[in-house]
């Protein structure tokens, strides 16, 4: 059976934007942020604190959480000590660290081994919970990796189980290059439910080959009830070639209220966040419900 609430937790203006061509201004960027709280996302990523000359666009990051309204949770990606240190030079509270289950995955995103991200990022955390910060572990290519292929599901469970036994408080379990299929995501997160029951557990899927919904699905059916999606379904990671957007917030949205699942998020609200951002990005929007919304 189907949970009765799911919680969506936003990733456009992060994943979203990271990858975008056009120069988005921290103005429109603020807009948009604006715009899907006032639809009702209670959780979403809002920036990342990497390096500027990796990802130009996230340059802004200390401006963003210093200016956007305080609502839900707000989460900020750090990939190491200097992203934390930035982070709560600014009062973030709420910090996503993230880390590839392939280890080639994370030289190229992190320029460390899996093993070496691992063993910078275990002191930050215990620190982290200790200060009563807010973690969240997001878990790169968990199902298949653009530079070896299928992962093996013990590998992925085991660097889920070490963040677990560190205290992080949630786990954003991620298909990066959208190639996962619902099996796939019924088997993946059926075991991780079952080995790491005390935690917030959340499936993060990019919609490459169109999956995206179809995998929510399952990982609903296993209990899942948190979701990563991105508005507009902007989105895709540099360093992971041929991945395309998350799954579209708005086409999540509608597939749960038709279920009868809810998520306090008001569809058309959405909307028009989405129609806030369209104008600023390169590549055009095509998702079911924003299409719909735009003909209305
Ligand atoms: P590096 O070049 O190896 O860094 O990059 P370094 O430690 O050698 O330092 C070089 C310079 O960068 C130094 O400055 C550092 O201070 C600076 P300099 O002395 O030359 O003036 N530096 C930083 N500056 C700002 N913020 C920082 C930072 N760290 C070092 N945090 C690094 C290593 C990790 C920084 C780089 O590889 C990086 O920024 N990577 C981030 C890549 C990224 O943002 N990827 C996308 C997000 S993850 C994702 O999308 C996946 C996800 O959606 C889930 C999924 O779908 O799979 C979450
Ligand atoms: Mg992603």
């Amino acid at each position: 059976s189907l949970p009765n609430n799911v919680t969506i937790i936003e990733v456009g203006p992060r994943d979203g934007l990271q990858n975008e061509k056009n120069e988005v201004s921290t103005e429109n960027k603020l807009e948009f942020i604006h715009a899907l709280q006032a639809s009702g996302i209670q959780e979403m990523e809002i920036t990342s604190f990497v390096s500027p000359k990796w990802v130009p666009q996230m340059s802004d990051a200390a401006e963003i959480v210093e200016r956007v309204h305080k609502q839900g949770r707000q989460f900020v990606l750090t990939p190491n000590s200097k992203g934390i240190e930035r982070a709560l030079q600014v009062g973030a509270k709420s910090v996503a660290v993230f880390v590839g289950v392939s280890n080639s995955f994370n030289m190229k995103n992190i320029n460390k081994t899996t093993a070496q991200s691992m063993e910078e990022l275990k002191p930050l955390i215990t620190n982290l919970k200790q200060q009563g910060y807010f973690v969240r572990a997001c878990i790169s290519t968990a199902f298949h990796c653009p530079y070896e292929g299928q992962i093996a599901v013990e590998d992925t469970l085991s660097l889920c189980k070490e963040f677990a036994r560190w205290g992080v408080d949630e786990l954003s379990v991620a298909d990066t290059i959208g190639m996962a299929n619902p099996q796939e995501s019924y088997a993946l997160f059926s075991l991780l439910l079952r080995e790491i029951p005390d935690i917030l557990m959340t499936a993060h899927f990019h919609d490459t080959r169109k999956m995206g919904l179809a995998n929510i699905y399952a990982a609903l059916l296993t209990g899942v009830s948190r979701f990563d999606t991105s508005a507009g379904g902007l989105g895709g990671c540099p360093f992971a070639p041929g991945a395309t957007g998350n799954v579209a917030t708005e086409d999540v949205v509608n597939m749960l209220h038709t279920m009868g699942v809810q998520t306090g998020i008001d569809l058309n609200l959405l909307c028009k966040a989405v129609s806030i951002i369209a104008p600023c990005v390169s590549r055009p929007i095509d998702t079911g419900m924003f299409r719909l919304y735009q003909i209305q």
